[in-house]
């Protein structure tokens, strides 16, 4: 509102300045055109025509100037009057004085009430020179109406032109301030969602100046807000899920321990066959408990350090042959077939031998808890690039496609109720994933549902030198 007062403030200053030099700019262009026009007059007389030719022409010029034209002789004395046809007014008389400074020479401009004339007139007032000499006057004049008129339209248009422009500029810049609002508008809204929680939220980016530049960032930074959030959401559900996962492993064999040395303790078990089994028990689930609490503070450690310590070069096929040899008298036993196939002797690998070792056990370990007896595992190395495969398979039940990316998740096991027989905590898999990665490495699975499951481990080949 005040922007609009001080706009008209301006406006109406700029109109009245404009307006006074309109005025003073066409008295002037009058004022300098009736004094070329007298002293036109004044050839014309001191041209040694005829009375009846000069009367003539003087006519012709009163006309065509709409001017009345008055001629004075030296002394004063009006010789001739040529007034227009439309001339109702009986001609002005002027003052001797004025007469006289006129024939001593000056240009005399007028504009406004002249002795007996009745209306405004604007009036020049020249000296006729002969050789240096004054002879007479010349005076022309009109009224002034006509010419106050044309001033009062120019000032009109220029009125109108100034609103009319006045007027386009408001429209202009209430246009222009929309276009910038709307997009603060929406940011402000976008703002205000973020202060509310409400993340990830978009302002459409319009434009490519500051406002547009502001726009982005604003995007950006609500959408990285969007991504850190779900993220801390998504390690605080993981978090909860690992607590809950730990108790629930650890609460089944302290139940077990509890109990059982409770019946032995309260005398409840008779027999020492009977005590043997209970005892048995107690310490398979005390080697249980040892073996969860170690499993977890490996991957704690793993999922702790971005490297290993204790890296050398390893020759994969010693390794391998090791670890497979582990398990010969546990797969006779199942009567499993257990077979290795080494491709390249040489290949060596840069890397933590016991770490290797951990992850060819659980593999091989897997894939005979999930034979059936009469059924095989296949233990193959090989050369593919610059990658040595080892790939662990068997022909037991296979994984479930959409199991196929929990197996590597801590606790994941897939048939919940086989697993405590098994004595498996389903930490294998997540341990076996990290230490590929430690090496720069995957592990990757690929299973037929009931017609078994394939584990390969692909770890970069380091040529010892
Ligand atoms: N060769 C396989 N065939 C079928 N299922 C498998 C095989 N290997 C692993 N799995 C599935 O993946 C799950 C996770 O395996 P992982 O080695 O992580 O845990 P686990 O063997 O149960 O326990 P842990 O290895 O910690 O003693 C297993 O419980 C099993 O359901
Ligand atoms: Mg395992």
């Amino acid at each position: 509102m005040l922007i609009v007062t001080l706009i008209l403030i301006v406006l109406s200053v700029s109109i009245i300045i404009q307006s006074n030099q309109i005025k003073s700019l066409i008295y002037n262009q009058q004022a300098q055109f009736f004094i070329y026009e007298a002293k036109e007059v004044s050839t014309i007389i001191k041209d040694k025509s005829s009375p009846e030719v000069v009367n003539e022409r003087l006519r012709i010029l009163a006309q065509f100037l709409n001017a009345t034209i008055l001629i004075y002789n030296r002394d004063g004395d009006l010789t001739t009057a040529q007034k227009t046809q439309h001339e109702e007014h009986d001609h002005v008389i002027l003052d001797k004085e004025f007469l006289a400074r006129v024939l001593q020479g000056e240009n005399i401009i007028h504009s406004g009430k002249v002795n007996n004339y009745p209306v405004d007139v604007f009036l020049v007032a020249v000296p006729v020179k002969d050789r240096n000499k004054i002879t007479g006057a010349v005076v022309i004049y009109s009224p002034l109406a006509p010419l106050e008129q044309q001033i009062k339209n120019i000032r009109q248009i220029s009125f109108w032109g100034a609103l009319l422009g006045m007027g386009l500029a408001t429209i202009l810049s209430v246009f222009i301030l929309k276009t910038m609002t709307r997009p603060l508008l929406n940011m402000e809204a976008v703002a205000h969602a973020i202060a509310a929680g409400e993340f990830g939220k978009q302002v459409p980016v319009v434009t490519n100046d500051e406002v547009g530049k502001l726009a982005s960032s604003l995007n950006n930074m609500s959408l990285q807000l969007k991504e850190k959030i779900e993220a801390i959401e998504r390690l605080d559900k993981t978090r909860q899920e690992f607590v809950s996962n730990v108790s629930h492993e650890l609460r089944t064999p302290l139940t077990v321990i509890q109990s059982f040395s409770e019946a032995i303790l309260d005398g409840l078990v008779k027999g020492e066959k009977e005590k043997d089994f209970y005892l048995k028990n107690v310490l398979e689930e005390s080697k249980r408990l040892k073996r969860l609490v170690n499993d977890l503070l490996d991957l704690k450690a793993l999922e702790a350090g971005p490297t290993l310590a204790d890296m050398e070069y390893v020759l994969i096929s010693k390794l391998v042959m090791v670890t497979a040899g582990n398990f010969m008298s546990l797969a006779r036993e199942k009567n499993i077939d257990l077979t290795v196939t080494i491709k390249d002797k040489g290949v060596t690998v840069y890397g933590n031998i016991d770490r290797l070792k951990q992850v060819m056990t659980n593999l091989i370990g897997n894939a005979i808890a999930h034979t059936r007896p009469g059924g095989r595992v296949a233990i193959r190395e090989e050369q593919k690039d610059d990658l040595v495969l080892l790939s662990v398979a068997d022909n037991g039940p296979g994984i479930p496609p959409d199991e196929m990316e929990n197996i590597w998740e801590r606790f994941y096991k897939v048939d919940k109720s086989r697993a405590r027989g098994a004595g498996g905590t389903g930490l294998g898999l997540a341990i076996a994933r990290r230490i590929a990665e430690l090496h720069g490495g995957t592990i990757t699975v690929d299973s037929v549902l009931g017609e078994g499951a394939v584990f390969t481990i692909a770890l970069p080949i380091a040529n010892d030198v």
